[in-house]
């Protein structure tokens, strides 16, 4: 488990700042005036920092973005570093800052002082998002990770519970995601989400048996040509009273090498993430628990492995889902809509919920369309697919809606069964959401969200470094807090 940030909040005191033996951080808007702090660390400097401020450098800084001034005469601190950002900044230069504190933190203890700065709690979170390393499988000596003395002028400002919540929910999802597959095997899975029993959540792991007693044979075909047992796990955090639940569906094969349909060499070492949409939920949940949400929510993952072998699923099967349909694997390589078909049903036929979300990263045609910037939302319910949006816009997770309609439908129709798992190269994402939706009862708010294109990224992001991005739990968790919590 990657650990968070140290991180304490203190009210300001002026006194500490000449002897802070680290790295000493403080806030300047674009105009240029000092607040208290940056006015003591100006005058112990000899004015460094108004030389700093006022220079070409200072003006050409984006909100967010920070300068690191070494050895400052005049202090014990090994760095000053002078953060850009407005008193009053919107959420995502905050987060920005914060982030740019993290790269900037070193081993060294930081103190920031961010005295009437708006927004302190999404510096703190910016903070916390970008300090993550995945280093499970590094035999090196972990770095040293300074930890943070955050001074504010109203410590009850900061509500660093709240932020802990979130950031060891994204967290949680970005170990998972970056996990490799003999790390992260159907068992290790679902072992990791039994100990979120102790936060509270309550975490049943349905084995084998009891998915074939179900007639679950669509997530199970995927599964049975590997070694590793398929599972379903579910998780239930009930804060809300006797309501409905809110339902959350992630696709979890922890490798899809394709199976006999199988993928091409290059790259397939990616396919470790093909677990992400599952990892978003177990995140989210975690979230829920530690943040003591006042809603009723269950999540449930299908964690399988897709594998060749002399047991697998050959394409031209035809397999018997839990909700009773047939269908004709054409491609053993479009298996998370299997998996999803059965978890979904599942999920509405045991929770009843008042609304439905799956997670996925279910086709590369998404990444075709929509690149790593946005997830695909896809969605009967415009209502719930404005709230989805709204809550993703909120916390800077992209997320764009795409198509549904009969006229895709028909691409899934099948000779001999009741439908067929892929429809061919066009639309290769709204044929993959219409497989799903025949999953899904009638009248029932649903939404699939593919994640394929943002749960694992190449490159660094501002909030996460390569790889697990930990996309959509904030999101989510917003979702959640803003429409099903009294
Ligand atoms: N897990 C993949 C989709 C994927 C691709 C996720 C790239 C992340 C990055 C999925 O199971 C898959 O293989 N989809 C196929 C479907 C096709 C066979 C209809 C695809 O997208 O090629
Ligand atoms: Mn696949
Ligand atoms: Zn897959």
């Amino acid at each position: 488990m990657t650990a968070l940030t140290e991180f304490s909040v203190l009210p300001t005191d002026l006194d500490t700042i000449a002897h802070w033996d680290g790295t000493v951080a403080i806030f300047v808007g674009a105009d240029q005036k000092l607040d208290a702090t940056a006015r003591k660390v100006n005058t112990l400097t000899r004015k460094t920092i108004d030389r700093f401020v006022s220079s070409d450098v200072f003006d050409g800084m984006a909100q967010g973005a920070a300068v690191r001034l070494a050895y400052p005469a005049g202090m014990v601190a090994v760095a000053v570093i002078v953060v850009k950002l407005d008193r009053k900044p919107v959420q995502s230069a905050a987060r920005k800052a914060g982030a740019s504190l993290a790269q900037e933190k070193g081993p060294q203890p930081m103190l920031v002082l961010a005295g009437n700065l708006a927004r302190p709690d999404d510096v703190a979170l910016g903070l916390m998002l970008r300090d993550y390393d995945y280093v499970a499988h590094k035999t090196a000596d972990p770095k040293q990770r300074g930890t943070v003395t955050c001074m504010v002028s109203k410590p009850d400002d900061l509500n660093v519970t709240n932020v802990r919540a979130i950031a060891e929910g994204v967290f949680f999802t970005r170990d998972l995601t970056n996990a490799p597959a003999n790390d992260l095997t159907t068992t290790s899975f679902a072992d990791r989400l039994v100990q979120l029993q102790t936060l509270g959540l309550k975490v049943e792991v349905l084995e084998e048996a009891q998915l074939e007693k179900l007639g679950m044979g669509a997530l199970l075909c995927v599964g049975q040509g590997s070694a590793s047992p398929s599972k379903v796990v579910v998780m239930q955090w009930n804060g809300g009273g006797d309501e409905a639940p809110f339902a959350l569906v992630g696709k979890g094969v922890v490798f899809d090498t394709g199976g006999i349909s199988i993928k091409p060499a290059a790259g397939m070492e990616d396919m470790t993430m093909d677990m992400g949409g599952a990892g978003v939920v177990s995140g989210v949940m975690k979230t829920l628990a530690l943040r003591n949400a006042k809603a009723n929510v269950v999540g449930l993952v299908g964690i399988v492995e897709n594998m060749p072998s002399d047991r697998a699923v050959r394409p031209g099967d035809v397999v018997t889902s839990m909700k009773g349909d047939t269908i004709e694997v054409i491609n053993t390589d479009a298996e998370g809509r299997l998996v999803l078909a059965d978890v979904l049903w599942y999920a509405q036929d045991r929770f009843k919920p008042k609304a439905m979300i799956d997670l996925a990263t279910l086709t590369g045609a998404i990444i075709v369309g929509l690149g790593h910037e946005n997830a695909g939302v896809f969605s009967n319910s415009d209502a719930l697919s404005a709230a989805i949006l709204a809550a993703a816009t909120a916390e800077d997770e992209g997320a764009w809606r795409m198509p549904l309609s009969p006229a895709y439908d028909q691409l899934i129709n099948s000779r001999i069964a009741d439908m067929k798992n892929t429809g061919g190269r066009p639309a290769g994402s709204i044929t993959a959401a219409q497989f799903l939706a025949r999953f899904v009862k009638a009248d029932m708010p649903w939404a699939h969200l593919d994640i394929a294109g943002v749960a694992s990224v190449k490159g660094a992001t501002t909030l996460a470094p390569a790889g697990a991005t930990g996309w959509g739990v904030m999101g989510l968790n917003r979702l959640i807090s803003d429409n099903y919590e009294a």
